[in-house]
């Protein structure tokens, strides 16, 4: 097992650490970025029926529920095809409109997760066209969907999924790219600039992976709290709810993840000295209206730890403590604001002295109800 962790403590860490290697794993072969092209055999075989999609629906659970809402936005920003995300165990008992011209996507990274699958089936059932976005190759769920693209991860050990969600996050990001170029709803300079830009994100991610020190300082001021909030906007609002359920599931700290502008319809009520507040807050992205909940919650007192862009200032002077992200585009930057979230919630774990690999009650892959 020593031999597995290749050197690290936990495959949790060891997987944090996979993420720029397994990002190009992903789109090695696929993300052509001196031709300007993408390919993908699974979008490319259906081209027409994808791009021509009426609406995309995406099914899937837990942290591949968050990576679909991350898709909601970058599909709807590149490619203008409406999205829903469901969470595959409502969408299932609900008896759901499903059309012909209607395309589902399941993410799962086991590929065997109950509620995914039955959702997979129900919509075939109803016509619709079913895409699966898989880790594990010849899973069910990549079994039984028409057509497909694998995540190429690598096996993921831990419980709490970390090198999977980016993986998806990537997958969909070509395959929202691509059905943009088809569609003419981004240009070709746009398209190209995002497929140089992916081709970065690797070592920008390398860099992020550099805050580990300042983050472990972090996680050990504030290992005893006993609630956390995590705030987001626009693409960075579902790696809010990530980064709350990574520490929920390895800590045990319970944690909320919420819409930074929804703050003042609750959880506002919840702030004090005690709290600590989690704000992504890169640029771009309504960055001054991020800044303006940040001065909400310093002025109740909160204590603000926040995932600014390199060189930010104006963040800096108002949180406690900044951990900074390289620059990239905006629709990428979840690419980059979920790892110093991820190593936040392991190190807490493991100060904390929790079985971070095999937190208690949860499991890998939830293959019954
Ligand atoms: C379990 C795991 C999570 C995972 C979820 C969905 O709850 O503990 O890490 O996100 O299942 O799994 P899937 O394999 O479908 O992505």
């Amino acid at each position: 097992e020593q031999i597995e962790k290749g050197g690290y403590e936990h495959f949790m860490l060891k997987e944090i650490h996979e993420q720029p290697t397994a990002i190009k794993d992903t789109y090695r072969g696929r993300m052509l970025a001196d031709e300007g092209l993408i390919r993908m055999a699974g979008v490319d075989d259906n081209l027409e029926r994808i791009a021509n999609a009426k609406r995309i629906l995406i099914v899937a659970c837990g942290t591949s529920w968050h990576a679909g809402l991350v898709a909601e936005y970058i599909f709807e920003e590149l490619a203008r095809i409406p999205v829903e995300v469901e969470y595959a165990s409502e969408f299932r008992y609900r008896n759901p409109i499903i059309s012909e011209k209607d395309v589902i996507i399941a993410i799962s990274q086991s590929g065997e997760t109950a509620d995914t699958m039955a959702a997979i089936k129900l919509a075939k059932e109803k016509g619709a066209f079913a895409f699966g976005v898989c880790n594990v190759v010849g899973s069910s769920i990549s079994r039984e969907t028409h057509a497909g693209a694998y995540t190429h991860a690598g096996p993921e050990i831990g419980v709490a999924s970390t090198k999977a969600f980016t993986t998806q996050i990537t997958v969909l990001t070509l395959m929202a790219l691509k059905l943009a170029k088809q569609n003419g709803t981004i240009s070709h300079t746009e398209f190209m600039t995002y497929l140089q830009e992916m081709e970065r994100i690797p070592a920008k991610i390398e860099k992020a992976l550099k805050g580990d020190e300042h983050i472990k300082m972090i996680a050990d001021i504030y290992k005893d709290a006993r609630n956390c909030l995590y705030l987001g906007r626009g693409f960075n609002f579902p790696v809010a709810l990530e980064g709350a359920l990574k520490l929920k599931e390895i800590s045990y700290i319970h944690a909320e993840g919420y819409p930074a502008a929804e703050m003042k319809h609750g959880p506002i009520a919840l702030i004090d000295e005690e709290m600590p507040v989690v704000v992504i807050a890169t640029k771009r992205g309504h960055y001054e209206k991020v800044v303006s909940n940040i001065q909400e919650i310093k002025s109740r007192k909160g204590k603000i730890i926040a995932i600014v862009t390199e060189g930010d200032e104006e963040v800096r002077d108002l949180a406690d403590h900044v951990i900074e992200v390289p620059e990239t585009l905006e629709p990428l930057t979840p690419l980059l604001t979920t790892i110093p979230l991820q190593l936040l919630s392991y190190h807490i774990a493991v100060l904390l002295g929790k079985n971070v690999d095999q937190p208690r009650n949860l499991a890998k892959s939830v293959t019954v109800e």
